[in-house]
């Protein structure tokens, strides 16, 4: 019976731990997990971030493979310490993670190897990247270096905006770049990826601000769904030849070969698909809908890929649409929600999908505890019939601290 740790707490976990939960005989750990996963796996209560104490649980359980969800513990180095122990994981080491944990030394990477992306600076100096910004084109797009959970980015439209973010955002590290404004419809194409191996996944579209119509802050992802219909299959093979492909492949001849998720969040230009930025796990949402249409053993999958065993990945064709049920405040300060009472989950049809992220469970009753809180999922034979789907199931669900997009997918109706 495989046993697997799953490292990591929210939906996009308990979306893992649901997706290894549907082969049989499976034994699935998750560290920390969170309130509502206890039908999948079995939680326990260690940090992402104490290696030490993951490294003792998976030696102690004979764990047959640890699978990473978020990416600070990947920055910091758990796939090295893991590996050193002789434990088999899937993820990038630190070096490898880098392609996320350092914007600056990606764009040089997609630089030197000729990955489409946006035409950037780097910036050390704060009087240097104020003069640029006063004559670059509008709107300017300027990103703090290093890991800072979806607020290191600012869009400015104007001069003065420019400036404020160069100001504001050297607070957050000592290096910043500023780049070029790229148009067109975002899209997430993630791969497995081993090497120069490269399994891409079905696409997603995230909705990152906060509102509907793309209004407010932007946010660790408030919807999403998958297949895109508005991106060609033309774009796709275009984004894997001319982009996943190439970055494996740089990354190692620059010797950091990555293992893991390999997360292109991309752009499709006028001018075919860019990157705007690269993570190095799978996608919150993101994995809510790619993972319920991946046909495959999961298990198995990865099992193969670490023993370079060739794959075919089958898909289902329907459509699923995954609405975030975010604590109000979200992303800001979210204090008058914790506690709120959610009401109604009992009553989601069997079919329908829920992942916890922010949820906390006593006295019988799930109540608001974090940010992004619920993930309801949903199928239909196209994005309108999951949309119509996912909106009927999330309408049974009562809560006073919760809000919700109600444009997921919208414009993907052509
Ligand atoms: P990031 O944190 O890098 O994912 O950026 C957050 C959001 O800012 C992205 O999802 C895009 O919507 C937007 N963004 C970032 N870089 C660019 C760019 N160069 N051009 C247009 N939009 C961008
Ligand atoms: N949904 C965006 C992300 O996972 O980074």
């Amino acid at each position: 019976m495989p046993k697997i740790l799953i490292i990591g707490g929210g939906g996009r976990e308990h979306a893992l731990a649901w997706k290894f939960s549907q082969a049989p005989n499976t034994q699935i750990y998750a560290a920390p997990g969170n309130a509502g996963m206890s039908a999948v796996a079995q939680c326990v209560n260690i940090s992402e971030n104490d290696f030490d104490g993951l490294l003792n649980f998976a030696k102690k359980n004979a764990i047959d493979l640890t699978v990473v969800g978020p990416e600070t513990p990947l920055v910091n180095g758990i796939v090295d310490q893991f590996t050193a122990a002789g434990l088999p994981i899937f993820g990038p080491t630190a070096k490898a993670a880098a392609i996320e944990g350092s914007k600056n030394f990606a764009k040089n990477l997609m630089q030197k190897y000729d990955i489409p992306t946006a035409k950037h600076h780097t910036f050390t100096d704060v009087a240097a990247a104020l003069l640029h910004v006063k004559t670059a084109p509008l709107p300017t797009v300027i990103k703090a270096d290093g890991l800072a959970g979806g607020k290191g980015v600012i869009i400015a439209e104007t001069a003065e905006q420019a400036q404020q973010a160069v100001e504001s955002l050297f607070k957050l590290g000592d290096k910043l770049i500023v780049e070029e404004f790229l148009q067109g419809e975002e899209f997430s194409f993630i791969a497995l990826v081993h090497g120069e191996t490269v399994y891409p996944l079905e696409i997603a579209q995230d909705h990152k601000r906060a509102h509907d119509g793309d209004k407010g802050a932007n946010t660790g992802g408030m919807g999403v769904y998958s297949p895109v219909p508005q991106i060609s299959q033309a774009t796709i093979q275009q984004a894997l030849t001319e982009i996943l492909q190439p970055t494996a492949a740089a990354m190692v001849a620059e010797n950091r070969p990555f293992t893991g998720f390999l997360y292109g969040g991309l752009i499709a230009t006028a001018g075919g698909a860019k990157v705007i930025e690269f993570n190095a796990r799978l996608g919150d949402p993101e994995a809510e809908v790619i993972l319920p249409r991946l046909q495959n053993n999961l298990f198995e999958v990865i099992m193969d890929i670490l023993h370079e065993k060739p794959v075919k990945l089958a898909w289902k064709e329907e459509t699923f649409v995954a609405v975030t049920l975010a604590a109000c405040g979200y992303p800001g300060d979210i204090t008058k929600a914790k506690g709120a009472e959610i009401a109604g989950l009992q009553d989601l049809s069997p079919e329908t999908l829920i992942f916890h992220a922010g949820t906390a469970f006593a006295n019988g009753k799930f109540t608001v505890n974090g940010g992004r809180v619920l993930f309801v999922a949903a199928c239909g034979e196209n994005v309108q019939a999951a949309r119509t789907a996912v909106y009927s199931e999330v309408a049974k669900i009562q809560c006073n601290g919760l809000f919700y997009r109600k444009d997921i997918g919208a414009k993907a109706i052509l």
